[in-house]
């Protein structure tokens, strides 16, 4: 099973981020704001999680179809925020070709499989399901605040007070980071590429995208190397 099959959709997950809940009080509406679509717009929330950020979007007239790979996920946002949602895997999506007026992709949520392949077809596909002109607000974490965060304790195990273990270590050629957790007695494992500035823009120009705006922040500040937070916002040509 590919890890990330196994590790959204364990119940410790929701213990791990538990924090997320108070964040997207902040998150939410700023990212909203970011994606910018008028009230109406069809978006697709992919990954939907378990719709932390759904009210938000809603808030802004936005229609929004939520897709998940995590039966659990999308359970609990069934139960919570309930909305018209699928489950779904990133590589093929089910859903007609340019029929979706933005693509919102919140919280580090690209860059999970193991080939740049399946990583470009993720972007292909968000490009396929948008109309022309269509929207994809694509939230990253910045590599370079990544690469200090985690090199201050590289490899070290942390103690959380949310009730958990976790070590993080780069790949030994420096893309990647290994993000081992103890959790409720199970072990879980993250393995996500972390790429430049340099190969997001790529990407999303092979997957047919334009980049009109990249921000460092919530608050719309411009990208700078050194944020916490790459945001970009690419129209679909
Ligand atoms: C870090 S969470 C972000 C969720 C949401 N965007 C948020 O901000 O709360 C990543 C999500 O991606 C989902 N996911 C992981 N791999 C996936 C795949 N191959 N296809 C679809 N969803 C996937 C996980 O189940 C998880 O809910």
């Amino acid at each position: 099973m590919e890890w990330f099959a196994w590790d959204f959709n364990h119940p410790a997950y929701f213990a791990i981020y538990a924090d997320k809940v108070q964040d997207a009080a902040v998150e939410g509406p700023a990212l909203a704001a970011l994606l910018d679509l008028k009230p109406g717009s069809r978006v697709l929330d992919l990954p939907c999680g378990w719709g932390r950020l759904h009210p938000h979007l809603r808030a802004r007239g936005l229609e929004i179809i939520g897709g998940d790979l995590s039966p659990l996920n999308l359970a609990r946002h069934q139960a919570d925020h309930p909305a018209p949602l699928v489950r779904l895997d990133f590589r093929a999506l089910p859903f007609h070709t340019g029929g979706a007026d933005g693509v919102f992709c919140a919280y580090t949520s690209w860059g999970y499989f193991a080939t740049e392949a399946e990583n470009l077809l993720q972007l292909s596909e968000f490009a396929r399901v948008l109309r022309p002109g269509g929207t994809l607000l694509l939230d990253l974490a910045g590599r370079t605040y990544l690469r200090s965060l985690v090199a201050q304790g590289e490899a070290d195990w942390l103690e959380y007070p949310e009730g958990y273990q976790e070590r993080a270590q780069w790949s030994p050629d420096g893309r990647r980071i290994f993000t081992e957790r103890l959790c409720q007695g199970a072990a879980f494992r993250h393995d996500i590429w972390i790429p430049t500035d340099a190969e997001i823009r790529a990407f999303l120009d092979e997957a047919g995208f334009v980049v009109a705006r990249a921000y460092g922040g919530l608050d719309g500040r411009p990208w700078a190397e050194a944020e916490d937070r790459w945001i970009y916002r690419a129209f679909k040509q």
